[in-house]
């Protein structure tokens, strides 16, 4: 009986056992404290992120003297790549008339890029070959004229990028879609294909001349 009491109870720790609490005691206490850091850094991050110093956007400012915390850009500023100073590449303008001139020399991979953005943008309304008999219009969309009547042969072709740009009668803008320069290629393609239709025995090199005829007959 005695020896049971003094095992469960001891009534005095021996050497080891003392040894064996102290050490529990000192590992609980450190795991109270990692434990406590943990909650006081969590703690400290929410506290931050709900105390963001931020405004949010058009809201008031004491802070300047006109009352907003929105900064008004300062004069002058352009954004980059939209310092466009150069009037014909991006109104189809000289000295504010409409100009014939293309503002960079014209590649056969200009035109090449120029057909594929006509077919993507302008095709629906204008088909294929500019007559004007696109999908859109087959399905009830006003007709745009051909471009292939004497007017728009004659048009400068600072006229399609300015059609482009700034939509034409009941044709919208189509400025946020095409690139300026996509735009005088576009136009570059357009007078491809007014030659397409309008071209002469004489537009064909001397040397592929028979081959034409040879065909035709
Ligand atoms: C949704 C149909 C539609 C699309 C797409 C369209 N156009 Fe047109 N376009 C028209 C219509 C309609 C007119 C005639 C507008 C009018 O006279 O009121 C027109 C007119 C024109 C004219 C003749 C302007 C003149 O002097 O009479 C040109 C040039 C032209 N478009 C070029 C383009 C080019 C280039 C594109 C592609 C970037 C394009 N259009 C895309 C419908 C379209």
């Amino acid at each position: 009986m005695d020896e049971v009491v003094s095992k469960s109870v001891p009534a005095v720790l021996n050497g080891r056992q003392a040894r064996a609490a102290s050490a529990r005691f000192r590992r609980l206490a450190a795991l109270a404290a990692a434990l406590a850091l943990v909650l006081l850094s969590a703690i400290g991050c929410r506290v931050d992120m709900h105390v963001d110093p931020r405004y949010d956007p058009l809201s008031p400012s004491t802070f300047f003297p006109d009352g907003r915390s929105a900064r008004p850009q300062v004069p002058g500023t352009v954004i980059h790549g939209q310092l466009r100073t150069d009037e014909l590449r991006y109104t189809g303008k000289v000295n504010g008339v409409v100009s014939n001139e293309f503002p960079f020399p014209i590649t056969r991979a200009d035109l090449e890029r120029g057909r594929e953005r006509f077919n993507v943008n302008c095709s629906p309304c204008h088909d294929y070959t500019g007559s004007g008999h696109g999908m859109i219009v087959q399905r009830g969309f006003q007709a745009p004229p051909s471009y292939h009547i004497e007017r728009l042969r004659n048009a400068p072709v600072g006229h399609f990028f300015d059609v482009i740009t700034n939509g034409y009668g009941a044709m919208y803008s189509y400025a946020s879609r095409v690139a300026p320069d996509d735009r005088w290629r576009i136009a570059a393609y357009i007078r491809a294909l007014q030659l397409s239709q309008h071209a002469t025995l004489n537009d064909v090199p001397a040397d592929s001349r028979g081959q034409l005829t040879e065909k035709a007959q």
